[in-house]
């Protein structure tokens, strides 16, 4: 017979997450079958306990629990009183119950292990995942992953768990039961598969309904990230009634769903009721009417037998409620799976050094979705000098900017240093020593100090101060109400744009780069600070290399080499006097555009 889809899924995404803790689950296993076993063993020894009390000790009919008690007793020639029975029963049901917290113990130790090492994980395992894979991720799935998800993989853990102790005290009880009798044991057992069999087509019903309700989920967190993340242009175009209007819609969508699986959900659930009472009715009339009938162990099998339909029905939601988190751990595991592929990130073992210059050798590169690309893209950057990059909008500036950092890996060509494959050098000293500073300036919700130093331990407060003062950021700095100890973000401590892009640059500097790339880095900045910040950078010439992707002429104009890309290829290179003097040459065109006053900036059409 095909396993059941759930125990199938079940089984492959417990060995994918849930490994570390097969050890644990034995344990569990154990501990659940002792319950159990100590549960239905009170129980049969209830039978001669009430035997004592109806005062006739014949009609009790032996299950080895009984027969056990009783051969152990005469063994030792005592006499089985009423209150030696009574003590016996009563300690076993204290071992049923301190079974029972071990094993709840247990299981709250597990899932909240679980929880902190499964989101752990997610985040350690996307922060490491190559930059090309991630580019491509939207920001919202990924943060329903480390929340909503593996939260819901917890569960899965938790009912998985609950499903041992099913399984180990439904087979205590079994056995026990089978010891009372084995004909009824037999049928109840029968019963219970047939029920089990009546509610499949409600868990698949309840299995497509889940589905469609994680898609809509991570859609609808897709759409609430974008959301906030975009609310100053959403407020200001004033668009907010049709953003509420598409959302209402989505969570119309999701109620019913959730209604129907939730309707689903209760009628399987209470018709199990009425099946376990008419049961133990027919097995009543049964045994009344055709077996030898003994009200005491008629009591005692009625409440194995409720057991172990209870146990069914614990069952059947447990299996519902793991189809809702199968789909969700499967998300994680997806994920984990996804990010395994794109994990290539490549490291060289060779220390990082740059004694005589970068050189691109016809690199090209394509992105997964097939658009954008470089082509042949050669060319050489002598160490210390001062580069500038331009190109119209998608020419490919930040793509080779990107290829640099290595955040991508050229499809054909190589990137060199010193006529050394970059992809031989270690991929950790090759980005301490190539610093970017991209345009949209990334600050963290923390103090001005962390935002500049930036996690390296090796960036103290003199060096920030230092790195501050030659990005024309540090009187800013200073007037802040905690200066350097100012979070940045809270109210009235909030950055311009100009101010942020200069942390940003300051970020950089404090690491003393070898190779510094600015990515239109101080596109917001004002006109007079940014002539200060180029004054800056020109120190720098001869020590570090300076890559500057610029539209703004003044940024370039001072370059010892200009590189001009377009549609993914070098059209022009050389220095700016000599490619000024080329008729036509795209930064001739921007010059002559920049004398008629008509434009400072770059040509971009
Ligand atoms: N993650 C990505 N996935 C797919 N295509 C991309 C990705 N990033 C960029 N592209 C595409 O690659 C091309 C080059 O993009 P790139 O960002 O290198 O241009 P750019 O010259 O830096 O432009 P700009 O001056 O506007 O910043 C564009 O057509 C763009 O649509
Ligand atoms: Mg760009």
């Amino acid at each position: 017979m095909r396993l059941p889809y759930f125990l199938k899924k079940s089984l492959q995404i417990s060995e994918k997450l849930f490994r570390p803790y097969i050890g644990r689950f034995f344990l569990l296993a154990g501990v659940g079958f002792l319950t159990g076993f100590a549960d239905s063993v009170g129980i049969s020894l209830l039978i001669p306990l009430f035997a004592f009390f109806v005062g006739s000790s014949e009609a009790v009919p032996s299950t080895f629990a009984t027969d056990f008690v009783q051969g152990l007793f005469s063994r030792f020639h005592i006499d089985l009183t009423f209150q030696l029975l009574l003590i016996i029963v009563v300690s076993v049901f204290i071992f049923k119950t301190a079974f029972l917290a071990f094993f709840g113990s247990l299981r709250i130790k597990a899932t909240v292990a679980y929880y902190r090492d499964v989101q752990k994980k997610i985040f350690k395992e996307t922060l490491s995942a190559d930059y090309r894979y991630l580019s491509g991720e939207k920001a919202g799935r990924l943060v329903s992953l480390l929340t909503t998800d593996a939260k819901q993989s917890v569960r899965l853990l938790d009912n998985l768990i609950g499903l041992v102790f099913i399984f180990t005290s439904v087979a205590a009880y079994l056995a026990v039961a089978f010891s009372l009798s084995a004909s009824i044991t037999l049928v109840t057992l029968a019963v219970g598969f047939a029920v089990l069999l009546l509610f499949r087509p409600a868990v698949r019903l309840i299995r497509s309904y889940t589905r469609e309700l994680i898609a809509l989920r991570h859609e609808l967190f897709q759409f609430l990230n974008e959301s906030i993340l975009g609310l100053k242009t959403i407020k200001a175009m004033s668009v907010e009634e049709a953003l509420i209007k598409k959302s209402s819609e989505w969570l119309q969508r999701t109620e019913k769903i959730e209604m129907k699986r939730q309707y689903v959900k209760f009628f399987s659930k209470t018709a199990l009721e009425p099946i376990t009472i008419f049961y133990i009715l027919a097995v009543f009339s049964i045994s009344y009417f055709y077996l030898d009938f003994n009200i005491v162990s008629f009591i005692a099998i009625v409440y194995i037998i409720q057991k172990i339909f209870s146990n069914v029905e614990k069952l059947q939601s447990a299996i519902h409620l793991m189809n809702t988190e199968l789909l969700h751990a499967v998300a994680v595991t997806d994920l984990l799976s996804q990010i395994a592929l794109n994990k290539k990130e490549q490291t060289g073992s060779r220390p990082f050094a740059l004694k005589e210059g970068l050189e691109f050798r016809n690199v090209g590169f394509s992105y997964a979705s097939g658009r954008g690309f470089v082509k042949d893209v050669s060319f050489k950057i002598k160490k210390g000098d001062y580069v500038g990059i331009v190109g119209r909008s998608g020419s490919g500036k930040t793509t080779i900017v990107d290829l640099l950092l290595r955040l991508l890996v050229p499809d054909s060509g190589a990137i060199l240093a010193d006529g050394i494959d970059v992809k031989d050098l270690d991929l950790n000293s090759w980005r301490q020593n190539v610093v970017y500073v991209p345009q949209d300036a990334f600050l963290f919700n923390d103090t001005v100090l962390a935002n500049i130093s930036f996690y390296d331990g090796a960036v103290g407060r003199a060096e920030v101060s230092e790195a501050a003062r030659s990005a024309h950021i540090l009187e800013v700095i200073n007037k802040l109400p905690k200066g350097f100890d100012t979070p940045i973000g809270e109210r009235g401590t909030a950055l311009s744009g100009g101010e942020r892009q200069r942390v940003a640059l300051a970020r950089a500097l404090a690491r003393k780069p070898a190779i510094l790339v600015l990515d239109e880095a101080t596109s917001a900045v004002d006109v007079h600070s940014e002539q200060l910040i180029q004054e800056t950078i020109k120190h720098l010439r001869g020590k570090t290399t300076v890559i500057v992707i610029a539209h703004r002429l003044s940024s370039v104009l001072d370059a010892d080499k200009i590189i001009t890309i377009d549609g993914g290829r070098v059209i022009e290179e050389g220095r700016p006097a000599d490619l000024a003097k080329i008729p036509g040459s795209y930064l001739a065109q921007a010059i002559a555009a920049g004398a008629r006053g008509a434009s400072l900036w770059l040509p971009t059409e």
